[in-house]
C-alpha cells in the first residue's frame, strides 16, 4: 500500500515512518517528482495542512497525507501558531525562532503552551482531518540536543524534561504528531 507524505522535512518523515505499519510504503515528494515548495499561505494550521495535501495529491494522482504543526503559547495570544516556522522572519532558523520566543517570554511567568498538529488525508477530491495536541510549557532556556524545531524548549505537561532530552520513542509517547497520527491510522486502517 502506497501513501504519499507531503513534506520536505526529513525529521517529520522519520517520525511518520516510525509510526506506520511496515505494510505501508511512505512515498516522499521526491519519489513523485514534486520539487517545488508546497502552498502554505493560509491563516490557520488546518488550512495549510489541507492546501499541502490537496496540491500534492492532485499533482501526483495518488492519496496523500500532509500535516501542519504550530506551537501555541497562551500568554502570547497563541503565537507563534501558524507562523511557527517563520516567527523570527522569512528565512529564520529554529535557533532564531527560539531566541525570539524566549525574549518575548522573558518577563512573563505564565509559560503554558501547546503543540498542535493537523493531519489531512486527501483522496479524489475528498479529505479528512485529524488533530493532535500536547499541552506543556516553555522552558526558561534550551535543554537537550535531540529532535528539531522548538523541541529544546518544550516541556510536556507533568514532565520535567524537554522533547529534545528524549529519544524519538519517548517523544512519540506524548507528541502532538503521534496523537494526530493515531487518529488518522484508525481511519486509514478501514481502507486497507
Ligand atoms: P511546519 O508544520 O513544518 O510548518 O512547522 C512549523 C514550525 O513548528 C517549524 O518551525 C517546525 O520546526 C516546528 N515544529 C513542527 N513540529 C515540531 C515538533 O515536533 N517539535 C518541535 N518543533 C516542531
Amino acid at each position: 500500500m502506497k501513501l504519499l507524505l507531503a513534506t520536505n522535512n526529513v525529521n517529520k518523515r522519520i517520525e511518520f515512518q516510525s509510526l506506520l505499519p511496515a505494510t505501508i510504503t511512505l512515498l516522499s515528494l521526491e519519489d513523485v517528482a514534486i520539487h517545488e515548495e508546497l502552498p502554505e499561505h493560509e491563516k490557520t494550521i488546518e488550512g495549510n495542512s489541507l492546501s499541502k495535501a490537496k496540491y500534492a495529491s492532485e499533482k501526483a494522482g495518488i492519496p496523500c497525507i500532509a500535516e501542519d504543526t504550530g506551537l501555541e503559547v497562551y500568554a502570547l495570544n497563541q503565537e507563534p501558531g501558524v507562523y511557527s516556522a517563520r516567527y523570527a522572519g522569512k528565512n529564520a532558523t529554529s535557533a532564531d525562532n527560539i531566541k525570539l520566543l524566549l525574549q518575548r517570554l522573558d518577563t512573563i511567568s505564565d509559560r503554558k503552551a501547546r503543540f498542535k498538529t493537523v493531519i489531512t488525508y486527501y483522496e479524489n477530491g475528498q479529505y479528512e482531518q485529524f488533530e493532535g495536541i500536547i499541552e506543556g510549557r516553555i522552558a526558561e532556556f534550551e535543554k537537550g540536543s535531540n529532535g528539531f524545531g522548538y523541541d529544546s524548549v518544550f516541556i510536556p505537561e507533568g514532565l520535567d524534561k524537554t522533547f529534545a532530552e528524549m529519544n524519538l520513542e519517548q517523544k512519540n509517547e506524548y507528541s502532538h504528531r503521534k496523537r494526530a497520527f493515531v487518529r488518522f491510522l484508525s481511519f486509514y486502517r478501514n481502507k486497507l
